[in-house]
């Protein structure tokens, strides 16, 4: 699904990913940890082609970012659901709406998936909330709500980004499960955090891949977490 060959990442101060190689394969679940600024939101971008390895290979679904136009990209995008770490709401727009929103970008009708967007809330037990603004739901309903956005697409990959940052641990199990319920859908799934609880709690239940960010180099971690 997504593929980083020897691939390495510099803002302008120096590589911050020097030879980075990872494989997605159908139906992963990968963690990728390290500490803060280590570079995994960066590695993130990478995968969902905002930024563009600065030497080495990005392929995402069998192509070579760097040869992949911007409707390419565009139409790749809509195969990977995304939870930023900021979340990213339109203030001003309903849930409902704000959930809706890659479905209005991409020139679908909203309304006839009303049925679709309604189900969606319900699965992240967020239903009784659609009318509410951003800003009104708590924390943990935030980062389940951009995770139903992030699956309105009916995406094959998922890629979340500390997406239980600011969130208690009942909450940060409530998430993993939802997680847990698309990778046995067959969803690939890729989750940075560099909360270590989450990742043993997520080990004990399904069979994940932790990839570990340390020296600019990107390992698979071993059995010691
Ligand atoms: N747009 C940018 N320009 C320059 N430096 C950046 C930019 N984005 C992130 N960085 C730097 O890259 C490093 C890694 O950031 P990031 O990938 O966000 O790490 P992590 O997600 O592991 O905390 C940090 O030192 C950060 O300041
Ligand atoms: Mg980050």
């Amino acid at each position: 699904m997504i593929e980083l060959q020897n691939a390495a990442y510099n803002y302008g101060g120096g590589e911050l990913l020097s030879e980075v190689s990872l494989k997605l394969a159908p139906g992963s679940f990968h963690f990728l940890t390290g500490p803060s600024g280590a570079g995994k939101s960066t590695l993130m971008k990478l995968c969902y082609m905002e930024l563009t390895a600065t030497a080495g290979q990005a392929r995402v679904f069998g192509n070579d970012v760097r040869n992949m136009t911007r409707d390419d990209i565009a139409e790749a995008r809509r195969r990977i659901g995304i939870v930023h770490q900021d979340c990213r709401f339109l203030d001003h727009l309903p849930l409902m709406q704000n959930i809706a929103l890659p479905l209005s970008v991409s020139g679908k009708d909203v309304e006839a998936e009303k049925g679709n967007l309604r189900e969606l809330l319900k699965w992240v037990g967020l239903d009784h909330q659609e009318n509410a603004l951003p800003q009104e739901l708590s924390g943990g309903e935030r980062q389940r709500a951009a995770l139903a956005r992030a699956v309105i697409m009916a995406p094959d990959v998922v890629l979340a980004d500390e997406p239980t940052g600011n969130v208690d641990s009942e909450m940060s199990q409530r998430l993993l499960q939802l997680l847990i319920e698309l990778n046995k859908m067959g969803k690939t799934i890729l989750v940075a955090t560099h909360d270590l609880a989450l990742i043993r709690m997520a080990k004990s239940q399904v069979n994940i891949r932790v990839l570990r960010i340390a020296n600019r180099r990107v390992q698979l971690a071993g059995a010691d977490l």
